[in-house]
């Protein structure tokens, strides 16, 4: 184990990332290059420009650059593009397997087909192969929409139901709980989907919304969801049923000011299962390796700690036992050669 942490070990350490956006890994250069192939006016015609609009201090503010940036997004092969683009990079960060979400419904709304997204995306699933990462779907809720809506989203997944493996609920948390989406999320089990959902950084009612989202939706994992540290029943009860937290340094600083790498490392240290991930990485200065050079940097990390936050994202994946195993010794053997 070396004792200064450098890019190379993190680069080198086999990960899993379980919060990424594929609709937040779309480049200035992308959205550029889709705008002028698609003739579709993005209010910017300069590479320079588009990543001067990427400017926002909270959720709200980024969601607002965030949605209307997706209209580039046109064809089934715009879709492939996307998502291939971020897995190469991914793979240069060392990620082996990652589950993706994505947002039907903002897709939807501006007139594009469930087939063309999806099976832009699925084919990109299949393409991760050839570059050695095994790559999985996770179908986001928009929790700013009716829940009547994700209703008929799921109605609409139904014939790709086995190129999806969970659901989550994205989009702004303000006044809108996660109870909200019992009924879609009640669906959804029926069906045997995973389920997770963000519980995003600081918000009003963060901590009602939390025991929602476990006591009443019992999803597996909580995206971000740190401010359970702030309640100790909450950190036993994470702990006793083993969740995940997927935690994304960068994009916390972008929205809250703060890493928030303090309550990661006080968590971790309580042994919950909290990962390191990217978020939207297009839009938040950085892929996962980035993610784990940050939080190392700023909070003075050990490069163990950086080896549990790496087997909690393969512990708290959706892969079968098997795998997992499989992934765990990868990163011994790693550690070990390293
Ligand atoms: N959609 C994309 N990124 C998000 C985030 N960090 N929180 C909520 N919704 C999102
Ligand atoms: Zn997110």
């Amino acid at each position: 184990m070396p004792k200064k942490i450098t890019r190379e070990f993190i680069d080198g350490l086999p990960k899993a990332e379980l919060h990424l956006h594929l609709e937040g890994t779309l480049e200035p250069e992308l959205k550029l290059k889709l705008a002028q192939k698609n003739g579709i006016d993005i209010g910017q015609t300069t590479i320079e420009d588009v990543r001067k609009s990427y400017d926002y201090d909270s959720l709200a503010s980024f969601l607002a650059v965030y949605y209307p940036g997706m209209n580039v997004l046109q064809t089934e092969d715009d879709f492939y593009e996307l998502a291939m683009e971020y897995l190469k990079r991914a793979r240069q960060n060392g990620v082996r397997h990652v589950e993706m979400f994505f947002d039907p419904q903002a897709h939807l709304t501006r007139g594009i087909s469930f087939s063309t997204f999806i099976n832009g995306y699925h084919r990109a699933c299949i393409d991760a192969k050839s570059i050695n990462i095994d790559a999985q779907l996770i179908m986001c809720f928009l929790r700013d929409m009716p829940a009547q809506f994700a209703n008929e989203v799921l109605e609409m997944a139904k014939p790709y139901r086995d190129m999806i493996l969970g659901v989550g609920l994205d989009s702004d948390e303000h006044h809108n709980p996660p109870l909200k989406f019992a009924q879609p999320y009640s669906i959804a089990t029926a069906q045997g989907y995973h389920k997770t959902m963000h519980a995003d950084i600081d918000q009003v009612d963060s901590i009602e919304h939390i025991k929602q989202a476990l006591e009443i939706i019992e999803v597996e994992r909580l995206d971000h969801g740190t401010n359970i540290v702030e309640n100790q029943d909450l950190v036993d009860w994470v702990n006793q049923k083993q969740l995940g937290l997927t935690s994304c340094p960068l994009s916390n600083g972008f929205v809250t000011n703060d890493m928030k790498g303090k309550e990661v490392v006080e968590l971790m240290k309580q042994g919950v299962k909290v990962s390191i991930n990217s978020d939207d990485p297009a839009y938040f200065g950085g892929y996962i390796g980035d993610n784990y050079e940050a939080i190392a940097e700023k909070y003075n990390l050990t490069a163990e700690q950086l080896v549990i936050f790496a087997k909690n994202s393969f512990e708290t994946s959706w892969i079968s036992d098997f795998q997992k195993e499989t992934y765990l010794k990868e990163i011994d053997d790693f550690v070990e050669k390293f």
